[in-house]
């Protein structure tokens, strides 16, 4: 048997990771995984030790572990993992590995940085201001009249961008980030506020390498996906890691030629002229003003979660050789990513999401497999948050995180994927009784392009 593949992560990005490549007929293990993935047969997945830290020193760890499978391939999801220098060890051993090193990292994890850089390189980007102490920041958003958007300069999955409607507030945040250093803290990164209609996902594979002492870099785009983060309807409440996408996005080919040239290709552009080492997704989160412009308001460096389920989903190609050949830097070889039907997840999320999740609320609409009870054609269940509790040879499922399932569609007709995503298998919603889910995933993009 060929050699497994390892994803590492344990949401629902890693479960669509791990459920494409199984169809592509490879053995995926998964560390560590979710229930969800190892009781439908999609992956075998590998705990971590209970209570495990995200530091340096554990990405050893990984290294034990993955060695033990001789995987051919190692795919990082989460930007923790990166930034800790998994990639750094699991290479030093060896491995062959989608993700970026830990210098790379910067990319993601400095709000600062990428500003900087996206200015020097000519990206469309808010203008900005990263001050150097907390007077300096208060003075900004004071001369801003509050049009701002502060965000902490390091990771703070999705929790670190706060739009201000009083100056306690704008000081509030401040405060938490620069003195306290919650928040992706102490720098701080202060955008000027776009009134958005709508955010894109652009996401690619990049690799961008150094090949007889100059820098190659390749992309191939993945289609464009619409994340929804508000927790709420219609963009209301707090911000969340993603409670529904949509993919492809039918921009206009005028928009798509600009997003191609003055985003992906200015950066891969500017990890050559800089000498950046970029290996795996480039995923700059976009947003489109009233008049059409668009802006770059933040780089990852990741495939980003829930767009990766919609993106793959509908894409055609396979998806091995294009994470093989941007680890191996080959991906200049491969053809452009074809794509077919439209796909559409809702997230059903538990209760306290985002700030405290309900862990081991009752989950009744999956059946023992974790597959959907009754699903319809077209239908399928993303795990992310659940485990399976046995009970003799029976499953009992609950909740096991903030987001906890996606219930995700395909069909020709963005507006029919949509719509079987909403209908959760022949109008059974009682499995789900407890769970939040927002009403209007897709609706933006019904609107505004179809
Ligand atoms: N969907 C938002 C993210 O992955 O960061």
């Amino acid at each position: 048997m060929n050699n497994p593949i390892c994803v590492i992560g344990s949401g629902g990005r890693e479960f669509t990771l791990a459920y494409k490549l199984h169809n592509e007929g490879y053995r995926v293990i998964a560390i560590p995984g979710n229930d969800g993935m190892e009781r439908l047969g999609i992956a075998q997945t590998i705990p971590l030790p209970p209570n495990f830290g995200l530091r340096r020193e554990h990405s050893k760890h990984l290294v034990d572990v993955t060695d033990k499978y001789k995987p051919s391939l190692i795919v990082i999801g989460p930007e923790d993992w990166l930034a800790v220098g998994a990639v750094d060890n699991l290479q030093k051993e060896g491995h062959m590995v989608f993700g970026s090193r830990k210098k790379e990292s910067i990319v993601e994890a400095s709000k600062c940085w990428s500003s900087d850089f996206m200015k020097r390189n000519g990206i469309p980007t808010p203008d900005f201001y990263n001050p150097e102490n907390y007077q300096e920041a208060v003075g900004h958003v004071k001369k801003r009249k509050l049009k701002v958007a502060i965000k902490g300069d390091g990771l703070a999955k999705g929790k670190g961008v706060i739009i201000p409607h009083t100056l306690e507030e704008a000081t509030e945040a401040l405060y938490a980030i620069m003195i306290d250093g919650k928040l992706g803290g102490p720098r701080v990164n202060i955008q000027d506020f776009v009134d958005i209609e709508y955010e894109l996902s652009a996401m690619a594979f990049v690799d961008v390498r150094r090949k007889n002492e100059s820098f190659h870099g390749d992309y191939r785009l993945l289609p464009f996906s619409m994340d929804h983060k508000s927790l709420l309807d219609d963009d209301k409440g707090p911000n969340t890691g993603g409670m529904g996408a949509v993919a492809p996005i039918p921009i206009n080919n005028e928009l798509r030629g600009k997003v191609i040239s003055d985003v992906i290709e200015r950066t891969v552009e500017g990890f050559i002229k800089e000498g950046i080492e970029f290996n795996g997704c480039l995923y700059p989160a976009l947003a489109v003003d009233r008049n059409g412009r668009f802006y770059v308001l933040e780089y990852n460096m990741r495939f980003g979660d829930p767009e990766t389920q919609v993106v793959l989903y509908s894409m055609a190609s396979r998806l091995q050789p294009y994470l093989m050949a941007t680890a191996t830097g080959e991906l200049g070889m491969l053809p452009e990513i074809v794509t077919n039907d439209y796909s559409a997840i809702v997230n059903l999320v538990s209760p306290g999401y985002p700030h405290s999740p309900e862990i081991g609320l009752p989950i009744n609409g999956l059946d023992d497999y974790g597959q959907l009870k009754r699903p319809i054609e077209g239908q399928m269940v993303i795990h992310s948050g659940t485990k399976a509790i046995m009970e003799g040879n029976k499953v009992r499922w609950a909740t096991n995180g903030g987001r906890v399932l996606g219930i995700m569609s395909s069909d020709p007709e963005l507006s029919s994927a949509v719509c079987k995503s909403y209908l959760r298998g022949r109008g059974d919603f009682s499995g789900f009784h407890g769970l939040i889910y927002r009403t209007d995933i897709g609706k933006k993009a019904l609107k505004l392009f179809t």
